[in-house]
């Protein structure tokens, strides 16, 4: 077919792609002047050259380089509240767990949730989803976790799924009700683990989960506490994924390994026996650098090893109100370079194709790729190197979302 709805022509192209020589001799997969064709909201042509390719629509590039829309594979985006009054208390020496001990922190969050209709809760989470669309962001994860009853947990997933929809946009909802331990279960986290347990498969129902998560860590819920979600995640064949060793060194990663999940995140205080693990069974590593440098945390995620044993490195902005009050994936990348010393490609491949994995999308997102979504995003940058070099520079100039321009003044 030389044919298309829309080609795309003089454009730098940074793949990502295996078959362009992403991960061997070509950085990026890149093909410079290069040419891709479009139809039926897929990426159906990738050429050197626009030579004997004709389409309805033609768009010149003029040089500028595009990659595969953005993905921000953990967010915590559908809140209601403010913590800038924690933020104020860390600096004032109290640190994260006391706050969380002392009722602030997730459990703050959960009473403003609570408090808000759904109409209210979607307003606040909408203004920061124009802002990760605005720069590039076409697939996102948005997690519950803080609502910690049904009713609340539903409502949160909700206004995932109405955002997903009324922005054109692809959303995965994660049920992450083992968050903390609600005020009304003090002191009986068992019981409240049989109650997440008893809703997931409500919610399931109801077409509201995709992937299911739990914070584990001594101040949230143990391996074998997690370990009960997991098991009915898994009976609904949901995948799994969590909040692994970002204080302390649980081991919940080598347990995402044992249900063969999708991403174990965080992951500062990882060792060496679970990154094995990792690489085993292909689970992604989810990098957060702005949680890692908001809690002024100075143990480093375990980056080579993860690279020598070949662990996929996803790199998100966690958006959330407590650990990461970020809506910027650029950010992100540029922090993963400078905190964690990922290469400017592997930050760009953990915002695309190694985030896609993490989604469970590996198949269809986050590449240049024939037969791909054509969910591509155009920038006016140099080289690719400069999306994580740039602080603060907004450098999109146009967004594809399966094919058709998003209407990017609108946001
Ligand atoms: O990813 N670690 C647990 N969850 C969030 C923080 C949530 C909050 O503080 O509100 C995180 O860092
Ligand atoms: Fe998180």
């Amino acid at each position: 077919m030389t044919h298309f709805d829309t080609l795309i022509i003089h454009a730098n192209l940074a793949t990502m792609n295996d078959e362009f020589g992403f991960g061997g001799q070509v950085p990026y997969g890149q093909i410079l002047d290069g040419a891709i064709g479009i139809s039926e909201g897929k990426i159906q042509h990738i050429a050197h050259s626009a030579a004997g390719l004709t389409a309805d629509q033609v768009i010149d590039a003029s040089h500028q380089w595009l990659t595969p829309a953005l993905i921000d594979c953990h967010t915590h985006l559908v809140y209601a509240g403010n913590r800038s009054n924690e933020f104020e208390m860390r600096l004032n020496g109290v640190d994260y767990k006391t706050i969380a001990n002392q009722g602030g922190g997730i459990v703050s969050t959960v009473k403003s949730v609570r408090q808000s209709s759904f109409d209210e809760l979607y307003q606040a989470s909408e203004k920061r989803l124009k802002a990760l669309i605005g720069q590039g962001v076409s697939t996102i994860e948005i997690k519950s976790g803080y609502g910690l009853d049904l009713e609340n947990e539903r409502k949160m997933l909700l206004v995932a799924q109405a955002l997903g929809k009324n922005y054109g946009i692809t959303v995965k909802k994660t049920y992450l009700a083992a968050h903390a331990l609600p005020p009304e279960y003090k002191d009986q986290p068992d019981e409240y683990i049989d109650q997440v347990c008893q809703w997931l498969p409500i919610l399931y129902e109801e077409g509201l989960v995709d992937a299911v998560d739990a914070f584990c860590e001594n101040i949230a819920f143990s391996p074998e506490q997690v370990s009960k979600v997991f098991d009915v995640a898994q009976s609904l064949g949901l995948p799994v994924k969590l909040h692994a060793e970002q204080l302390s060194d649980m081991g919940g990663a080598g347990l995402v390994a044992a249900y063969e999940g999708l991403s174990a995140d965080h992951i500062e205080y990882l060792n060496d026996n679970n990154i094995e693990k990792m690489a085993d069974k292909g689970v992604v590593g989810v990098l957060l650098p702005t949680a890692f440098y908001v809690l002024r945390e100075t143990k480093l995620p375990p980056i080579d090893r993860m690279r020598k044993q070949g662990v996929s490195m996803a790199v998100s902005t966690d958006c959330n109100p407590g650990t990461s009050p970020s809506t910027s994936l650029l950010l992100a990348m540029n922090m993963a370079c400078t905190l964690f010393q990922l290469t400017p490609e592997e930050a760009l491949a953990g915002t695309t194709r190694h985030a896609a994995k993490a989604l469970g999308l590996e198949h269809q997102k986050g590449q240049l790729k024939v037969g791909f979504d054509a969910d591509i995003a155009f920038w006016d940058i140099s080289r690719p190197a400069d999306l994580s070099y740039l602080i603060g520079q907004n450098t999109l100039q146009t967004l594809l979302v399966g094919g058709k321009g998003y209407n990017l003044s609108a946001q």
